[in-house]
C-alpha cells in the first residue's frame, strides 16, 4: 500500500512530500506534534489529542493553523484514504520557512504535515512475557508537557534502552520518577496504583488518563504523587503506557526482576479493561 501524507493543504503519496532545508523544524526542531491512534478506522480520543496539540501551540508560542473542525475533517479524510483498520496518525506543524535566526520570523505560514501508518501494538509475546526496560537519569529540558519535535533527549535515551536490549529506559529526575522516553510509567505497590502527577516533568499522556479512568472504575486505589526511586525498584508491577503500546508490563529493570517476573495481576485487569474499552467506544461512534 503506498502511503498518503497531507502537507500544506493537499494530500499526496508519502514520497512525494518535501519540505525546505530552511524550515524551522529542520533547522531548530521548532515544532509540535501528535500521534493518535485509530482503530477501525477510527481515531481514538482525538478532542483530548486535538486539545494537547493546542496545549504544545500555546506553549510555542505558535498559532494554530487549522480550527478544530477542520483538524478533524483532515485526519478523517487521511485516515478514508488508508486501507488498514488500525492506523497510527502522526501529524506536525512547524513555524514555517524562514532565513535562520533563533528569533521567531515577522513573518511565516507553518508548515503543516500528517501521514498514517499501519498501527504496530505490542505483540501478544511481549503482552505475555511483559518486557525488560533498563532506567536512567531524566536530563531533558523543563517544558516535557510540550509535545514538542525536538526529541533529541528522548531518542538519546531511547537509544541508551536499544543499546542495552531493553524496550523502554524508565527516567528518574532528582531521585523521583518522572516517566519513559515514549511512555508514561505507572506503579503498583501493596495494591495501589501510584502514578507522578501530571506537571511540566512529564508529558500529559492520553492513555495515562484512559488507564486512570480505567484503575478508578474497578476501584483499584490510586496515588498521583512523587513516586521515589526507591518504591519503582522495589515495586509489585511496572507498566509503560502510550497510544502505541497501550499498557506494557515492564518484568524486568536494570537486569533486576520485577515482582514476580511475570505480568501481574493488576496489569492483566487494567489490560483487559482497555482492550474492551477501546473497542466499545469504536463501536459507539460507528
Ligand atoms: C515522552 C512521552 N511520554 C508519554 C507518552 C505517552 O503519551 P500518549 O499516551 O498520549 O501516547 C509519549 C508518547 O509518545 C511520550 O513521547
Amino acid at each position: 500500500m503506498s502511503e498518503t501524507a497531507y502537507l500544506n493543504g493537499e494530500f499526496l503519496p508519502l514520497e512525494y512530500a518535501k519540505v525546505s532545508v530552511l524550515d524551522r523544524g529542520f533547522i531548530f526542531g521548532d515544532g509540535v506534534y501528535e500521534v493518535i491512534p485509530v482503530y477501525s478506522r477510527r481515531p481514538f480520543r482525538l478532542p483530548e489529542h486535538l486539545a494537547r496539540l493546542q496545549h504544545s501551540f500555546d506553549a510555542i508560542r505558535l498559532e494554530n493553523p487549522l480550527a478544530e473542525a477542520e483538524w478533524t475533517r483532515l485526519i478523517h479524510e487521511l485516515i478514508g484514504r488508508h486501507t488498514v483498520e488500525d492506523q497510527s496518525v502522526y501529524l506536525q506543524v512547524t513555524r514555517g520557512v524562514a532565513r535562520r535566526d533563533h528569533a521567531f520570523p515577522k513573518e511565516s505560514t507553518p508548515t503543516v504535515f500528517m501521514m498514517s501508518g499501519p498501527l504496530a501494538t505490542p505483540s501478544n509475546e511481549l503482552l505475555e512475557n511483559g518486557v525488560p526496560c533498563i532506567t536512567g537519569e531524566d536530563f531533558r529540558w523543563l517544558k516535557c508537557d510540550v509535545k514538542s519535535i525536538s526529541l533529541l533527549g528522548n531518542c538519546l535515551l531511547r537509544q541508551s534502552a536499544a543499546d542495552a536490549g531493553a524496550v523502554e529506559v524508565v527516567l528518574f529526575r532528582d531521585g523521583y520518577l518522572t516517566e519513559a522516553s515514549a511512555s508514561n510509567v505507572f506503579v503498583i505497590r501493596d495494591g495501589r496504583l501510584l502514578a507522578p502527577p501530571k506537571n511540566h516533568l512529564i508529558l500529559p499522556g492520553i492513555t495515562y488518563d484512559v488507564v486512570l479512568e480505567l484503575a478508578a472504575a474497578c476501584a483499584i486505589p490510586i496515588e498521583l504523587r512523587e513516586v521515589s526511586e526507591q518504591e519503582v525498584r522495589s515495586a509489585d508491577e511496572i507498566w509503560v503506557t502510550s497510544s502505541t503500546k497501550e499498557v506494557l508490563a515492564v518484568t524486568t529493570l536494570d537486569g533486576k526482576t520485577v515482582g514476580s517476573g511475570r505480568p501481574g495481576e493488576i496489569f492483566k485487569v487494567v489490560h483487559r479493561e482497555y482492550q474492551q474499552y477501546k473497542r466499545k467506544v469504536m463501536r459507539q461512534a460507528a
